[in-house]
Order: structure tokens, then sequence, then C-alpha cells
């Protein structure tokens, strides 16, 4: 693996819940032993770090993120020794891993939650947050799982008081007040560290603390204590990093960067849902008003990008009208709301068409940050949202068209989950096989992409510019990284557009087109004109004009003058420019 310390600024990550990918021991849940084998298909796939869901023993009622032993493997998923075997293979074909830090609550099943509601006397009764009167405290804070809690409160009918939640009832918060808690959380942190883990997604890490007369979030007291964090990651361990969940407005995410002291990644919440909105109403505004209210972050820290999740797409980033427009854009299906959100995976939301599912990948992979995808949508796997809460997009992974797509060989009445089977995104069509023999799948796309990506460090590390074009239906940016230019041209349209592109400060430059390598005429002195076929779009490079050659011989014939205007009619573009860049990927197609 290398050693940089600023991975993760490049990193393409895959997210991936352990249950839903392989199966080893035929009982119908996915487990380590069989992740193990799919590593090869991650590796040729070309992501570079791999986030996993959460693997601890849980009673499972919010898909592990209610823990009952924060040290343990549950054990449908493996052992510990599976776990380290694990990070090992990973590491073995350069894979990074990145696990879950649960800090906000616990299972109500956790020894520590049993103990305090067992005795008010208990060490552990202040490890959780308790009120007699909860018309009376923390008023001002949201419920968050709106569908299923109408409170933050719940009443232990054990201990006869009332206890803090901001989940479900059944994941009591963690008392942050409490120094114990902290201390142990340290030690929790440490404790994965020695796995050799390389860091951590911190779920719901706004909530640590609560005061009064506050919302309860992203309080001063839990950037005190994720500085702590930091400290003991940067003192102790080489290149391992924080990455936030915060579903906050970006203004209130950047403290969570600190001053390149706290958390190196944080999700961008707020730009997900406003790439959906600019693609239905073709519009480049939703995207380049949220780039353009996105505060600057220190120089070491880094936005983790992503379409779909393993939860609803959230719509609390957005406003009501917002929120409305997405809801009969994207939310057809009577059961597909959720919350303040829209339980489907990606295929299904863009109504499986393969242009806009190219075109969103275009914007995650070249928008400054790194990117996430969640398993599946590599493929463009569907869901299924009579499951119940989120369990529709969590669907086992469809490896083959055989039986139980592949995922297991139990019988299909024992798996965790029903594999999907409808006509459209059953896995007898859609498989990883089925798309690996084929060329032009999206499969195979994604892959040549990921690789395109990962050829410039521009993609990762650079500077960004919106071009503005007339045509409000192109997204154009330039980004930019030490001696590399790039030019993206998104059309979020459904039909042709043409536009033309103020390149007045590349006058000369070449285009290079990525992966094809194709070279377009240079920049001249009229606006660069482009044509841009239904949600297509293009990603150049754009090369240097060659310095002059040192003529030795007095040249007789002049060059015809260069042509002004329209790109390709008499530009230079001597041969001295032949592409560094070119053809950075086979096209198989
Ligand atoms: C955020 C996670 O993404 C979600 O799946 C979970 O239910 C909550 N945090 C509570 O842990």
């Amino acid at each position: 693996m290398d050693n940089d310390p600023l991975w993760y600024k490049d990193a393409v990550i895959y997210e991936l819940h352990v249950k839903a990918f392989f199966d080893s021991s035929s009982d119908g849940i996915g487990d380590f032993a069989g992740l193990i084998q799919k590593l090869d298909y991650l590796q040729d796939l070309g992501i570079n770090c791999i986030w996993l869901l959460p693997f601890y023993p849980s009673p499972l009622k919010d898909d592990g993120y209610d823990i009952s032993d924060f040290r343990g493997i549950l054990p449908d998923y493996g052992t510990m020794k599976d776990f380290r075997r694990f990070v090992r293979e990973a590491h073995r074909r350069n894979i990074r891993v990145l696990i879950e830090l649960v800090m906000n609550h616990t299972s109500d099943q956790h020894p520590w939650f049993q103990d305090a509601r067992a005795s008010k006397k208990s060490r552990k009764r202040k490890f959780y947050v308790w009120t007699d009167d909860p018309k009376k405290k923390y008023q001002d804070a949201r419920v968050i799982f709106l569908d299923a809690e109408k409170s933050n409160w719940a009443y232990d009918p054990e201990s006869k008081q009332y206890y803090w939640h901001r989940f479900y009832s059944l994941q009591p918060d963690l008392n942050y007040d409490n120094p114990i808690v902290c201390r142990t959380m340290l030690n929790i942190l440490s404790f994965w560290l020695n796995t050799g883990v390389d860091g951590f997604r911190l779920d719901a890490v706004p909530y640590l603390f609560e005061r009064d007369g506050t919302r309860c979030e992203n309080l001063p007291e839990t950037h005190a204590y994720l500085k702590s964090l930091r400290q003991r990651l940067d003192k102790r361990y080489k290149n391992r990093i924080l990455l936030a969940e915060a579903n906050q407005r970006s203004e209130d995410v950047r403290p969570y960067f600190g001053d390149g002291d706290e958390c190196h990644l944080a999700f961008h919440f707020p730009l997900m849902p406003r790439i959906f909105m600019a693609l239905r109403q073709e519009n480049n505004k939703p995207i380049i008003q949220i780039m353009e209210q996105t505060p600057g972050i220190p120089p070491d820290c880094q936005w983790a990008l992503f379409l779909r999740n393993h939860d609803e797409l959230t719509l609390e980033m957005v406003s009501p009208e917002e929120r409305e427009y997405m809801y009969q854009e994207y939310a057809e299906h009577p059961k597909a709301k959720l919350n303040l959100g829209i339980r489907h995976r990606l295929a299904p939301l863009l109504n499986n068409g393969r242009r806009q599912l190219e075109l969103l990948h275009s914007i995650l992979f070249s928008l400054p940050g790194s990117p996430v995808i969640y398993y599946g949508d590599e493929m463009g796997m569907g869901d299924n949202v009579y499951l119940g809460d989120r369990n529709g997009v969590r669907t086992p992974m469809q490896w083959t068209g055989d039986r139980n797509a592949g995922f297991s060989a139990a019988d299909a009445a024992q798996l965790y989950a029903p594999v999907i089977v409808d006509p459209v995104y059953g896995y007898q069509s859609v498989n990883a096989e089925a798309q690996s023999r084929t060329p032009t799948s999206f499969l195979n796309w994604m892959k040549r992409f990921i690789r395109a990506r990962k050829k410039f460090k521009a993609f990762g590390r650079g500077t960004l510019k919106f071009l503005e074009p007339k045509n409000n239906k192109i997204l154009a940016y330039i980004r930019q990284y030490e001696g590399e230019t790039l030019l993206i041209v998104n059309n979020l349209s459904r039909f042709v557009q043409p536009l033309e592109l103020d390149l007045a400060g590349h006058r000369g430059w070449t285009l290079v087109e990525v992966v094809g390598g194709v070279r377009f005429p240079a920049v001249g002195e009229l606006p660069y004109f482009l044509t841009l076929g239904p949600h297509a779009f293009y990603w150049f490079v754009l090369e240097k004009p060659a310095a002059p050659e040192q003529k030795k011989m007095p040249v007789k014939t002049p060059e015809k003058s260069e042509a002004k205007g329209n790109p390709g009619r008499g530009s230079k573009t001597g041969k001295a420019q032949a592409s560094r860049n070119s053809g950075v990927g086979e096209n198989t197609e």
C-alpha cells in the first residue's frame, strides 16, 4: 500500500454490507469469508477503499446501528480472525478499509443499558441521559425517524424514568457529559485501529451532546470531543482517517473539519439531492448554487460525494418546496417515501436510464471530493420497496443468474432478504457475471471511468471553476491541479444541446478526450463550440501548446495565419503535442 498520508483525497470508496455481499457458509447471510472471496471483483472494479456497514453484535433492529458489543463481530458474519484476515487481504490488494464508529448510541440490549435500567445506582446509569420530565428538557431537538418516533424521549418502565434517543427508541443515546463514556469510546477507537483498519465513518456525529435551548446538534462540546478523537488517531497511528456523517447544511458541516484537526472527510449531504434536481429541471443552477455556497475547507480535508447509500435518499437539506418537487419527480410509488426521503436505489430513481446513470456518475466522479459508490449500483441493481424500513435497498448482491443470484447456496426462504426478481432488475438480467461478459455493460463502463478518474489527481485534489455557458442545460467546469487541467462538460438535458464555452484563458490549447484519447481541435479565438447528445458528457484533458521549435533554417513559406474562431479551423496543434494523457482507458466498446 502506498504511504501517502493524503490517500483519502484520491480514494474511490465502495460502501457495502457484509451480510449482503457473499455467503460462504450457505446460511443465507453474507460473511467475512465470503467478502474475502469477492475482493478480486472489487479490485478489478478499481475501487481503492471499502466502507463496511456495522458488523458488530447487535439485535439488528436498526440493521446493526444498534450495537450490543462494540468490540466484537456478529457471529453470523464470522469471527475476529476472519475480520483481521479480511483487512489483510484488502490491504494486499491496495484497498483500504473504513468501518463504522457508532458513538452516539447503543442498543437497548447492550449490557451497559441493561445495567443502567436495572438500578439507578449502577455506574452505568450515567452512561445514558435520563429525565423525569420529558416536556421540559431538550424540546428544541427535532425527531429524525419521523415515521417511527414521536419524541426523543422514551419511558423505561423498569427504572421509571425517560431516556434520551435521537433515533429508534431501542437506541438509547450515550451521555458524553460523562468522562467515562468519552474515555471508553477513545479506547474502542484504539481497539479497532489496532486491527489495522484505515479509518472510521463517524455515524450520527452531530448529536453527541445535548444542551437546553439548542437544537442539540453541532454543539461546541461535540467538536471539542472530536478533536480529542483526532489527537488519539494522530498520536498513535499513521495515515488513518475520520469521515463525518453530519447530515447538515455545508456551513454547519464545515466545523467538522476544524482547522484540519478534526475530521479528514465529511459527506456533502446538500449536494446530493441537487444533482437529482438539476437532472430533472435540466438546469445547472441547483448544482452551481450549492457548490458556490459550500465554504472552503482546510487543504488536507476532503468532501465525500455520493448519489445513494444504504439509507433513504434524504431530503432533510432542501426546502419544503424542493422536497415536494423531489417527491413528485422521484417518488412515484406510494411506498417510496420514508421519513424525509425516498427509499429507492439509483437505477430505479433514474428509470433505469443508462445515459442518466452515466451522466450522474460523470458528475459524481468529477466534482471536488472522493466519490462513494453503493454496492450494486455499479451494475444498476434495483430495489424492493415492500421490504419495509430501508431494507429494500439492502438486498443480496446479484452475482450471477443462478439460484439466489449466486449470493448464497441456502434455500431461498433462508436468505436474510429476498433477492430482486422483478422483470426489469431481477438477477437473471442484472448480475455481475453477465455484465462482466458484455463489453458495453454499465459495469464495464464504470470500470473504465473509475480508471480514468484515477489517472488524474486533479479530480480529487484540483480547484473547481464553473464556466457557465449561456445554455444553462450544460454543467461545465475546469478542474486544475499542478500541471493537470481538465475540462468537464455535462448535458443535463434529454435533448441534443449546442454550447459555447469561454476558454479564452486556454487559447491554443488542445482538448483530448480522456477515455478514448481522441484529440479535438485546439482552442481558437472565438468561444469553443461543442454539441452534446442527450444526457451526454465529455471529460477532456487540456494540453498546452508545445513551445515553438528553434528553427535552424529560415522558413521560406510563412505559415498560414491562425484561423480565428471556430476550433478546428487552422488552430496550431503541432505533433510535438502528442498526447501525454491520451488513451488512459482502453475503450473496449
Ligand atoms: C445513520 C445511518 O446511516 C443510519 O442507517 C442509522 O439508522 C442511523 N445513523 C442511526 O445510527
